[in-house]
């Protein structure tokens, strides 16, 4: 039996949850508290550190106080505490590793620092049991990676945006439309009520070789159409809405369609290899959908975590950390370990030209 708290602080979630890991290997989520400061920031459109930074330092107690209490148990009976390290907003890091070190020192339990993507790529582990090696498809604010997960602390990073991120070109949209913040959601709810094939908008890299994304040239097309036909009615704000989706579905479809063909190349006696989604937009319904579709086309079967664990969330933190601890991963000087605004998953990718990161959520 191991449990594991777990605190997540890199973007505008205050989060902390207890895993424990039975005797037989199964995994339970003991607790999953999650306190988002959307609110906080919707008036700027966006998430503002700063703001951030301070909820979190004012929240942080009282979720992890919550978190043991929801899970029965005090201090004492956890095996580690897990903490975002990276990457992330430096602001929020610095409190939430601060704080799980202060815990760690006091309590006498090791620390295990936590890359947070890491915890998006473990998570299907956690909810699904699934084997190494998959393939991750990371679709959040400040995230668009296609990685493939060979064991824990063995990522390869295979195709990732080379510009705006999916969940940012999602927000900017429904910023220039005048769409409340968070957009994805926003430009979901519009594009239900949209004619997608009114407006043509660009599928950025399409039929390219390499594998990545990018989303900026989109978002350019879309303020262009926009400014066009100004003022737009709510008819032609759904309009834009429902092409700007198709655009985005499509071009996502067509590049992970290349990442499938080479797993398969690389695991030809993986008879049905798994597509695991993670991020905010993964509860866009028609992307999902879409994904679907291009999964059981490869002979890949997709599996989408529930959506409180595919968004920000500490169970996945506390999660990695088990797995990381079971796998010996843990270093012994963690107490010195400073966070990291930017951590790449796969620390010997090269460094893309020109990825742009706005390194606010990952
Ligand atoms: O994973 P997440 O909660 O936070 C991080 O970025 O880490 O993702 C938030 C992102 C935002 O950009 C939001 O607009 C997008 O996910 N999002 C969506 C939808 N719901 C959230 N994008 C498209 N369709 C949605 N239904
Ligand atoms: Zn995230």
């Amino acid at each position: 039996m191991m449990r594991m708290l777990g605190i997540e602080t890199s973007c505008d979630e205050t989060a902390a949850s207890v895993v424990a890991l039975g005797d037989d290997g199964a995994p339970q989520i003991l607790s999953n508290v999650v306190l988002s400061q959307i609110g906080e920031h919707a008036a700027f459109g966006g998430v503002v550190p700063e703001i951030a930074a301070r909820a979190h330092v004012e929240a942080l107690d009282g979720v992890v106080e919550a978190a043991l209490a929801e899970a029965g148990l005090g201090l004492g009976e956890v095996d580690g505490i897990a903490a975002t390290a990276g990457p992330g907003l430096i602001g929020g890091l610095i409190v939430g590793l601060m704080t799980a070190k202060a815990i760690a020192a006091a309590a006498g339990k090791p620390l295990v620092p936590v890359n947070h993507l890491e915890g998006h790529a473990l998570t299907a582990r956690l909810t699904d049991g699934l084997a190494f090696p998959y393939l991750l498809l990371l679709v959040s604010g400040g995230h668009t990676q296609v990685v493939l997960v060979r064991g824990v602390g063995r990522y390869e990073r295979w195709a990732t945006t080379i510009d705006d991120a999916l969940g940012e070109a999602f927000d900017k949209t429904a910023k220039l439309l005048g769409l409340p913040y968070p957009g994805g959601p926003s430009v979901e709810a519009a594009a239900r009520r949209g004619d997608a094939s009114r407006f043509s908008f660009p599928r950025p890299l399409r039929g390219e070789a390499r594998p990545d994304f990018s989303f900026s040239g989109l978002k350019t097309a879309v303020r262009q159409a926009a400014s066009a036909i100004a003022p737009l009615s709510d008819a032609d704000v759904a309009d834009i809405c429902a092409s700007f989706q198709f655009a985005v579905t499509e071009t996502l479809v067509e590049r992970v369609g290349r990442s499938l063909d080479r797993f398969r190349e690389t695991f030809p006696g993986i008879a049905a290899p798994a597509l695991v989604v993670a991020g905010g937009v993964a509860a866009n319904k028609a992307i999902r959908a879409a994904l679907e579709e291009l999964a059981s086309r490869h002979g890949a079967r997709l599996v989408a975590p529930p959506l409180e664990l595919c968004t920000d969330n500490a169970a996945m933190i506390a999660w990695a950390g088990i797995e990381r601890m079971r796998a010996g991963l843990v270093e012994g000087d963690a107490l010195a370990l400073p966070p990291r605004s930017r951590w790449p998953l796969d620390g010997d990718a090269a460094p893309l030209v020109g990825s742009g990161r706005r390194g606010a959520k990952a």
